[in-house]
């Protein structure tokens, strides 16, 4: 299966930026909701975004071989670094896009220079969370993707940027765009795959420790102060249980910090990757 990516880079000098970061959506989104990040990271290195299979304008997974959960996500993730010759990438992984990254460092982990999880949690989720998956999921299958904007738009911004009359409407419009690009096909089976993805709590740990099967890498969480999804409580005790991992809390944003404060989410990314 191919999905649909960019690969971008308008650095100028002479010799192109040997690191790549590699960005992965939330759900229900697509790889448009980096294109801040694009702008901002393009200038120094090589920067992939992509569509999870069923998003955007990639075709949904159809190989029902390749693992369960999260694993076929990431292994489409894996393919794309390897049909593009990057050997490793910084990863960047908002919420399903974080749950994708750890999936890929379960699977890959030599592959990830350094990881970004942004408004992302490493549990599975409780019984209720997943008969809510289910439901979502039954009912786009059934009905379309039509409410599945209105349904998410209060959950993912933060009270801030909804009440912000300068900026609101342009957020609200492109997320909604987002949403509607949508497969319904897709985003149920996003929604089995999250309802069925592992508990990657004990995996934490080797992120920054060298086990034999992966070097220690370098980590930093990312959440917005109004995220109502995971909220900062909650990315407090994934960021204890990573050792060494930065944590930055961006204020005036909900689950989107990247869209919703491009300045300030762009300034501590970059300021991470250079002291990497
Ligand atoms: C996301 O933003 O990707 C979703 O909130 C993930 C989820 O439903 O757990």
């Amino acid at each position: 299966m191919m999905l649909s990516f960019a690969d971008s880079c308008s650095h100028s000098g002479q010799n192109k930026p040997s690191e790549a970061i590699l960005f992965l959506n939330a759900f229900p989104l697509n790889q448009s909701m980096w294109d801040d990040q694009v702008a901002e990271f393009a200038t120094t290195h090589r920067v992939v975004t992509f569509d999870w299979p069923g998003f955007g304008k990639s075709p949904t997974i159809n190989d029902e071989t390749s693992g369960r959960g999260m694993i076929p996500y990431a292994m489409a993730a894996l393919r794309l670094l390897d049909h593009l010759s990057i050997d490793r990438a910084h990863i960047c992984g908002l919420s399903m896009g974080g749950y994708g990254a750890l999936a890929l460092w379960s699977i890959a982990p030599q592959r990830i220079r350094s990881l970004i999880l942004c408004d992302t949690r490493a549990t599975s989720d409780n019984s209720d969370v997943r008969d809510g998956r289910l439901a979502m999921a039954a009912g786009v299958r059934r009905d379309g993707i039509a409410s599945l904007a209105d349904t998410m738009i209060p959950r993912l911004l933060g009270d801030s940027t909804i009440s912000d009359s300068g900026s609101a409407l342009k957020i609200v419009e492109r997320i909604r765009k987002m949403i509607s690009s949508c497969n319904p096909e897709g985003v149920a089976r996003a929604q089995i795959a999250m309802a069925e993805r592992s508990d990657s709590s004990d995996l934490l740990t080797s992120i920054g420790h060298d086990t034999g099967f992966n070097d220690a890498i370098r980590s930093l969480i990312i959440v917005g102060n109004e995220d109502k999804l995971t909220p900062p409580s909650e990315m407090t005790l994934l960021a204890r249980a990573i050792p060494g991992s930065g944590f930055m809390i961006i204020e005036g944003a909900g689950h989107l910090p990247n869209i919703e404060k491009p300045l300030a989410f762009n300034r501590v990314m970059r300021e991470f990757l250079e002291s990497i």
